[in-house]
């Protein structure tokens, strides 16, 4: 985790000054698409380097580079350099590097075991380890580690969702309207925020009461759900098997949990 720490950290100062760039970029013509595009190369390369450096041998599935072999195929990173892109490029400080491990343990296939979540703008490191819970670093309270709970509401009335609309070129427009109208009508809020890593984080910490999305990648929800389980949640795939396969994504608490999924699947 320090060392997976230190490499989000070291990415996040160029993300952090490219973030800073954008504004101005954006009143030119050509717009800052193309500018985004080597931030997000140049974070990823700069965490796979720092993670390289700690741990050589171990493999990469990262969302620019794809799949990078390691010699120690026992460990793979997962990587998202920058999620919440679009809202990079219209300037909105909503956004998240994402890193995962998966190890294998006693030759059963690899297994998810340590996730972090940091948003370079505010500074909330994310993070959690498999069976040590999971906690957020915002710098506050002397720098001290604090454990996240996710809700308690068991009133589907009272819950805030978060969840994630499908865009021009990603399919399921018809359904996602089928959800949300089954999920507007009887809750208090539904939130579009636009990085589905932070989606996870915020729904372990609390603020959300749940989350649902369809047709995400692995490096969107690795970490997330590394961070969401070990605060307590159960994270499930809306189409059956496995999660990190489908990318169809659903977590709340064990009450809130089928309610929801009675709405979207
Ligand atoms: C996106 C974000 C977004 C989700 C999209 C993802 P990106 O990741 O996680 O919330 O709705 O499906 O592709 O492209 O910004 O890394
Ligand atoms: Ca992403
Ligand atoms: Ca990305």
């Amino acid at each position: 985790m320090t060392v997976m720490q230190g490499a989000a950290r070291k990415a996040a100062r160029g993300l952090q000054r490219d973030f800073g760039e954008v504004e101005t970029l954006q009143v030119s013509r050509k717009g800052p698409a193309d500018f985004v595009t080597r931030a997000d190369r140049q974070a990823e390369r700069t965490i796979h380097e720092e993670l390289s450096r700690a741990r050589p041998g171990y493999g990469f599935l990262m969302e620019e580079a794809g799949e990078i072999e390691g010699t120690d195929k026992s460990h793979r990173f997962i990587v998202d350099p920058l999620d919440g892109t679009t809202n990079f490029l219209h300037g909105i400080p909503h956004f998240a590097i994402s890193i995962a491990l998966e190890r294998e343990i006693d030759g059963n296939p690899r297994e998810l075991v340590a996730g972090l979540v940091y948003n370079p703008i505010t500074d909330d490191m994310w993070f959690a380890e498999k069976g040590r819970g999971a906690y957020i670093n915002d710098g506050t309270r002397g720098g001290a580690d604090r454990r996240l709970k996710p809700s308690q509401r068991d009133m589907f009335s009272d819950c805030i969702f978060a969840t994630g609309i499908p865009f021009m070129g990603k399919p399921g427009h018809g359904k996602f309207l089928k959800e949300l109208h089954q999920v507007m009508g009887t809750t208090a809020g539904v939130r579009r925020f636009g990085s589905a890593s932070l989606d996870l984080a915020w729904t372990a910490a609390g603020r959300f009461d749940g989350f649902w999305e369809r047709g995400l990648a692995p490096w969107d929800i690795a970490a997330g759900i590394v961070i969401a389980r070990e605060a307590g949640l159960p994270v499930e795939s809306l189409s059956g098997g496995n999660v990190m396969e489908t990318g169809d994504i659903i977590t709340a608490n064990e009450t809130l949990l089928p309610l929801l999924k009675k709405r979207v699947e």
